[in-house]
């Protein structure tokens, strides 16, 4: 099902990535599944889990999921991203939840098992961070898993923003999240960086 909310769509963030998505300047992308989605993220989970992809964009982990069976949401506050993957799932006949919301806003009606977090945290501006980190927090059940791709960049400014391991270790505190011991997978990213995956779990 796809909703919009429009009370609960910031409009300045909107326009800016409805935009980009609009000029097709969108360099993330991929254009299909993280190579490291199947082995890392969908290999652990259990087959009734929800999972949440917020800031999914074209959602091709939300499409793949839901290919594998499982019970997914998908949100991201831009319209077209949004249109194409409710076209894409309904031309394959699948099912997910997809919702057009700002994240920010977004409650969720029942807790997730599992959040994948892929180029959302990057992409907004850093004086949101915390409040972004107490709502994946909130949508996840206690022993829910974050599997969180930080972006590096070793740069001023974004997005996309340098997400530096010592500050999220702050931004995610061992009082409210166990960091797996595991060594960071490295992701190489489209635009040419890349991100640290670390497999968080709500406490
Ligand atoms: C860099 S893109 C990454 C998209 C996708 N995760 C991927 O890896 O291809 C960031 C996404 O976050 C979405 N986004 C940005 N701010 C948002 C907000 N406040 N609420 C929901 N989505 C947001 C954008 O529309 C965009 O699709």
């Amino acid at each position: 099902m796809n909703e919009i909310d429009m009370n609960k769509v910031d409009m300045t963030a909107e326009n800016a990535w409805e935009g980009r998505y609009q000029n097709g300047t969108t360099s993330w992308d991929r254009n299909g599944v993280n190579p490291l989605f199947h082995d890392w993220v969908v290999a652990t989970l259990a087959s009734d889990a929800k999972i949440l992809i917020p800031g999914c964009g074209h959602g091709h982990e939300v499409i793949e999921l839901s290919r594998l069976g499982f019970n997914v949401t998908g949100i991201d506050i831009a319209p077209t991203p949004v249109a194409q993957m409710q076209h894409e799932l309904e031309t394959e006949g699948l099912q997910a939840s997809i919702i057009q919301v700002d994240m920010f806003t977004y409650v969720a009606k029942q807790p997730f098992d599992a959040i994948y977090e892929q180029t959302s945290l990057c992409a907004i501006q850093p004086e949101q961070r915390l409040a972004y980190e107490q709502k994946l927090y909130s949508w996840l059940k206690p022993g829910g898993s974050l599997y969180a791709l930080f972006m590096q960049t070793d740069a001023e400014g974004g997005p996309p923003f340098h997400c530096d391991v010592s500050d999220m270790k702050a931004l995610f505190p061992t009082s409210r999240w166990d960091w797996e011991k595991a060594r960071p997978l490295q992701s190489p990213h489209p635009s040419g960086r890349f991100e640290l995956g670390y497999r968080l779990i709500k406490c």
